[in-house]
């Protein structure tokens, strides 16, 4: 099995891992077509996309999933929707949980629709191990049931149940990868690697919730992008695949890393209140995208440290994000550690 998609509509593509995908598509094909629909959302941004203007066959429109004219318009065009937008913040999530229903699970809906009207050879939706829930023990299965626990993983879990009513149904020929925590370049800084990161630049304390003992399997964003690539290609439709090094990692570990890269002093952790319904452990299997030919190539000592590098390098890009909104949810989501 070898689809050759020619024409692809990636929405959410101004964020972190759509961004990090289409510049990985342009790098290793030179004959695909891309077109990128983006709300620009306080996390999409169009600087990270910026490599592909002028780009022969890229085009970029802003809209919104959830509007059926304009996706069913741009469906028209193309063999393949890969979507990558969704409000994707667990912390917001709790804050807002209706933004994530309305575009997590509507616009999934309204996807799911153009690509049954249009006849498309193939829906991915790019999912998280979040739909698995907390797992004290053993590692995720892609036949295990859901448990979300927080208004984002709800969200994505509907949104993959919808797909596959849509598979089911009208024959939509669907691909899931549920994929673990990215970090990486051109990540809002907001989820945990990204924060610590522009914290210690700035001289801040690193916030972690509770003691910082909860894990995470922390995927660089490109092996990620490789594994959404060879599904896209190889998978047979119907497929379902965790995505992840199977590397397990403390919240604490991440910020003793980080200090550690950039010479900096432990005293700088805080610890703070506990995220509501935090989530302490997610593992998955992977054996299901190894055997179709997938490996991580970049180790987390290895992408942490071209993680700093970058946002040392490129404060252009995330000083601006660090005003106005951006500390009104800082101040609203950290709170002191209430013993
Ligand atoms: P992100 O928050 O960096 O970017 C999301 C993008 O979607 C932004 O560009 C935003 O403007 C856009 N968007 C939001 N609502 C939209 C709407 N209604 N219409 C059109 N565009 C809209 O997200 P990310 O971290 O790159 O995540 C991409 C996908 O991967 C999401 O579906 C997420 O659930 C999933 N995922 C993320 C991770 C992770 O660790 N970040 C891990 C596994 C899966
Ligand atoms: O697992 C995949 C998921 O990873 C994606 O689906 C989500 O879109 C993405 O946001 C991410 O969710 P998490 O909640 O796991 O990521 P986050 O970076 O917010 O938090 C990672 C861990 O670090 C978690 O245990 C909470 C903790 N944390 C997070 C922040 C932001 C802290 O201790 N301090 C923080 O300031």
């Amino acid at each position: 099995m070898s689809r050759t998609l020619g024409r692809l509509l990636v929405p959410g593509a101004a964020g972190v891992i759509g961004s990090n995908f289409v510049r990985h598509l342009t790098r290793t094909r030179s004959d695909v077509e891309i077109t990128v629909l983006d709300k620009l959302t306080y996390a999409g941004n169009l600087a990270n996309l910026a490599e592909l203007e002028g780009r022969p066959g890229y085009r970029f429109v802003h809209g919104d999933i959830c509007d059926r004219d304009l996706v069913d318009s741009l469906a028209r065009g193309v063999d393949a929707i890969v979507n990558f937008a969704a409000e994707t913040h667990v912390d917001r999530s709790l804050m807002d949980p209706f933004a994530f229903i309305e575009t997590d699970v509507r616009g999934t809906a309204v996807l799911c629709e153009a690509a049954r009207n249009h006849g498309h050879e193939v829906f991915l939706l790019v999912s998280t191990d979040e739909v698995y829930g907390d797992v004290r023990s053993g590692r995720s299965r892609e036949t295990d049931p859901f448990r979300p626990r927080s208004p984002y993983s709800a969200s994505k879990a509907a949104a993959e149940h919808i797909a596959q009513a849509y598979a089911e149904s009208f024959g939509l020929p669907l691909l899931v990868t549920r994929g673990s925590n990215n970090y990486g370049p051109n990540q809002y800084p907001e989820k945990l690697v990204p924060v610590l990161i522009t914290n210690a630049l700035d001289g801040m304390n690193l916030p972690l919730y509770n003691d910082g003992s909860a894990v995470r399997d922390y995927l660089f964003v490109e092996d990620h992008c490789r594994a959404i690539d060879l599904v896209l290609r190889e998978a047979p439709a119907g497929g379902v695949y965790n995505v992840g090094t199977g590397v397990e990692t403390s919240g604490l570990a991440v910020a003793e890393a980080v200090l550690d890269i950039m010479g900096k002093p432990r005293s700088m952790i805080e610890f703070v209140a506990d995220r509501p319904g935090h989530d302490y452990r997610y593992a998955l299997d992977v054996s299901r995208i190894t055997e179709l030919g997938w490996e991580p190539q970049v180790t987390f000592a290895e992408g942490l440290e071209q993680t700093v590098r970058w946002y040392r390098e490129h404060e252009d890009w995330w000083r601006p994000l660090k005003s106005g909104e951006y500390w009104e949810y800082y101040r609203r989501n950290y709170r002191p550690l209430v013993s």
